[in-house]
């Protein structure tokens, strides 16, 4: 495994087979990520043209982390964000770096560690529910389930509220359509996005649904219509007087502040009020559609892969199975304090995470005139990056394309895997749903794996869904069976 070069060793250059127009877009649009994870073979920080717009995609983990670590130069920007922005309005996920510290200090607020613990047992009666029917030999679609768990989950967490399968089905339609054209957004000039095409009256109706959603589900949490059965009340993190969940700690980061903070000058669009005071009812908005759009997809996605390669790789799944037998015998429910136990599962995590990260691009632009690997940037450039391509890099990892949950054991771990391992991203927009995240993959699969084991069904297909958002397979069943 070669060390990390020092700035000096760095190289760029420029991808070659660029098309006239297009640029290297179908190649990226044909097989994002072979694409993208071959530019290191021509250098450190590679060019790229997609359509009019030229790329830098910063191949090397240490490369990489210098971007990453200066959100200031390196901001919020760029084709993929700008997109976004249209989605998640000025939420944490896309707001810029001069928004960004106060905003994060409140969301924060409700990812906790002391938070954590109120949300295991949302995680515990999705689980339940969508597997109230289960029987051997019946076959499911990987991902509609796993997509269920994850919304439901989120929702209940975040309004302690159980989520009707109406509304559930309608939230899930809406995102599939609104994420699943982001990339068709991105690649399309903007005279063209306004056009009255179906697949743009598609996405402006399922965006319009979104946001009516929202609006909703904030007014009947604020007017007091939850359940509350999912939380004790008694939160204790100072957030506001005990917030057993995320919307009620979202609600008290912004009334504890400065009271009317809805109405303070410059709040619309949640740019404003910059000075230490809490979130708008704008910014709750595009918080809860933030939290939405992030925390769902991904985490169904990050399931689906590890159900699939746990299927592949049978000395894997024994560990997990004997991990689960000792930790939770007779099977009873997991619960949050046997997380740390969970090490099997949670290598099992990681290593999918660094084979199948579900956000595979991201964009960033830069704020002032700077060099990279000895390339002058000027203002406003566009870099592009990808946890998928960077994890397979061979600085990070000997045989980077082998599935192999060992190489998170303690004892394995080096300093050049950390730096590859960015499915969560790093720096001060690191993804903030991470132990959120994370918990609740392990929590599902130690509730679905100590009770089931998956076969996946003949005609699988795992390529990745085309121009998807996050990555996911295109097609997997799986057939239950008793353990
Ligand atoms: C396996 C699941 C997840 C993965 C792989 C993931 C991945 C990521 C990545 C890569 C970023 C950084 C993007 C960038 O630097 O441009 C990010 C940011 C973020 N994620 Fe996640 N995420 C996951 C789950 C969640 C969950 C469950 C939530 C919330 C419920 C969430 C909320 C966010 C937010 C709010 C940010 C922006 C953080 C900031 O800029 O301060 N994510 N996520």
């Amino acid at each position: 495994m070669s060390s990390l070069p020092t700035a000096p060793a760095f190289t760029a250059a420029t991808a070659p087979g660029a098309l006239p127009v297009l640029g290297h877009g179908l190649r990226l649009l044909r097989g994002p990520i072979g694409f993208l994870s071959s530019l290191h073979e021509h250098g450190d920080l590679v060019a790229v043209r997609l359509g009019p717009t030229t790329a830098q995609v910063p191949c090397h983990p240490a490369l990489l982390a210098r971007v990453l670590e200066d959100d200031r130069l390196f901001d919020k920007g760029g084709v993929f964000y700008d997109r976004a922005r249209e989605v998640a309005g000025n939420g944490l996920v896309t707001c810029p770096h001069r928004d960004h510290r106060r905003q994060r200090r409140l969301v924060q607020s409700a990812f906790r560690r002391s938070q954590l613990a109120h949300y295991a047992g949302a995680v515990q009666a999705e689980v339940d529910a969508a597997a109230a029917g289960w029987r051997p030999g019946l076959v499911v679609d990987a991902f509609p389930v796993c997509y269920g768990i994850a919304l439901r989950t989120l929702a209940r967490t975040l309004y302690s509220t159980a989520v009707d399968a109406e509304l559930a089905t309608g939230v899930e339609r809406a995102f599939d359509t609104v994420l699943n054209g982001l990339f068709r957004q991105m690649f399309l000039p903007a005279p063209v996005r306004r056009l009255p095409l179906p697949a743009n009256l598609r996405h402006r109706r399922a965006l319009a649904y979104l946001h009516a959603a929202t609006r909703q589900l904030i007014a009947a949490h604020r007017s007091g219509d939850r359940d509350g059965a999912d939380g004790d009340g008694t939160g204790g993190d100072g957030t506001g007087g005990g917030c057993s969940d995320l919307l009620s700690a979202l609600l008290a980061a912004g009334d504890g502040a400065t009271g009317d903070v809805a109405r303070g000058p410059g709040a619309a669009g949640g740019a404003g009020g910059a000075t230490g005071a809490g979130l708008s009812d704008a910014e709750v908005h595009d918080q809860v559609i933030t939290l939405l759009a992030a925390g769902t997809e991904t985490v169904a996605a990050t399931l689906v892969w590890t159900l699939w390669r746990l299927s592949l790789h049978p000395a894997a799944a024994e560990q997990v199975r004997a991990e689960l037998d000792a930790v939770l015998p007779h099977g009873r429910a997991p619960r949050p304090e046997d997380l740390p136990r969970l090490a099997a599962v949670d290598r099992v995590v990681s290593e999918t995470l660094r084979l199948h990260p579900p956000g595979w691009l991201f964009t960033r632009i830069t704020t002032a005139p700077t060099e990279l690997a000895g390339r002058p940037l000027p203002t406003g450039s566009t870099l592009v990056f990808s946890p998928a391509a960077v994890s397979r890099h061979p600085a990070a990892h000997r045989s980077p394309a082998v599935f192999d949950p060992d190489r998170w054991r303690p004892e394995r771990l080096t300093p050049a895997a950390r730096l590859g391992f960015l499915p969560f991203g790093a720096g001060a927009r690191r993804c903030v749903g991470d132990l959120f995240a994370r918990a609740e993959c392990a929590l599902v699969l130690a509730a679905l794996l100590s009770r089931w084991r998956f076969v996946p069904e003949p005609g699988a297909d795992l390529r990745p869904v085309p121009l998807a958002t996050v990555l996911r397979p295109r097609r997997l069943r799986l057939r239950l069976a008793e353990r």
